[in-house]
């Protein structure tokens, strides 16, 4: 008996199948403050004196990578801030964050990032960006496996953070969570501290999104994957910071890192919490 194998090569190299702001999120907050345009493809949040505004995925995920593009508010974006970030509910909930801080125009945006597991957060990072993020669309990812949290920005990473749970820190691993967004005034504390408070006159502030794409589970058993050349793209599953993302993260850590809660001796002056000690095991 002969058997044959066909192999099936799709002559579409790559296919992605980004999502529709209609199919996978609810507008949550603001009202028309928030619009779903161009057929599902474009998002976008608007702040004024009346209202913020925000959005929500419709489905919870449980590991998974997520990707989004971002276009900040362009000029005097001071005192605002759009938050993008995944969360569980309830007291104990986990929580991975994107916080964009605001400024005057030509002054840098702050990236502020965090992770919450079991409730409790201050693991802040903050970073200025490599461009200006109110120009252009760039890529927000975060890569959430049961190994390892990374945070990324146009595919370069900015931040990981480990499961230490061998250390008894606790790890978001059980916790479904949604994706959320808001874009709201913190003039009491965003920008150079809250120095610098919202101009009212330049509203309505405008942050925009397209390109969604989760190649994530949203139970143990249910996942979702886009195709790369053919084949399920799956790597978040164990990814990990090869040579050349290390290298990328330790030049991000070196020339864009303002604040990093790891070496904060004076708030930590018991020592630093465990997860920020070096460690052999990744
Ligand atoms: C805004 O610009 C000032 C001055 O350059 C800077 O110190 C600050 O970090 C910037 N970002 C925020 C969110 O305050």
């Amino acid at each position: 008996m002969l058997f044959f194998l066909l192999f099936v090569t799709s002559l579409m190299a790559s296919t992605t199948f980004a999502g529709n702001f209609y199919n996978d999120f609810d507008i949550t907050w603001g009202g028309p403050h928030a619009k779903i345009l161009n057929g599902g493809q474009l998002l976008t949040l608007s702040l004024d004196r009346a209202s913020g505004s925000g959005f929500r995925s419709k489905n919870e995920y449980l590991f998974g990578r997520i990707d989004m593009q971002l276009k900040l508010i362009a000029g005097d974006s001071a005192g605002t801030v759009t938050a993008y970030y995944l969360s569980s509910q309830g007291a104990t909930h986990d929580e991975i964050d994107f916080e964009f801080l605001g400024n005057v125009s030509g002054q840098p945006y702050i990236l502020h990032t965090n992770v919450f597991a079991q409730g409790k957060g201050g693991r802040e990072q903050q970073f200025y960006l490599w461009f200006d993020p109110t120009r252009n669309f760039h890529t927000y990812s975060i890569v959430w496996n049961p190994q390892r949290i990374i945070f990324l920005v146009d595919n370069i990473p900015i931040r990981e953070f480990n499961n230490a749970e061998k250390l008894g820190v606790p790890y978001p691993k059980s916790q479904p969570m949604r994706i959320y967004s808001s874009l709201w005034n913190a003039d009491d504390w965003a920008t150079r501290g809250g120095l610098v408070k919202t101009d009212w006159t330049k509203a309505p502030f405008t942050a925009y999104y397209r390109n969604f794409n989760a190649n994530a589970c949203t139970s143990a058993t249910s996942c979702s994957s886009t195709t790369k050349n053919g084949l399920r793209d799956d790597a978040w599953r164990t990814q990990e910071l090869d040579a050349w993302s290390r290298r990328r993260l330790r030049w991000v850590q070196k020339n864009y890192m303002i604040y990093n809660y790891c070496s904060d001796l004076k708030r930590f002056a018991q020592g630093v919490p465990p997860e920020c000690r070096p460690s052999r095991v990744h």
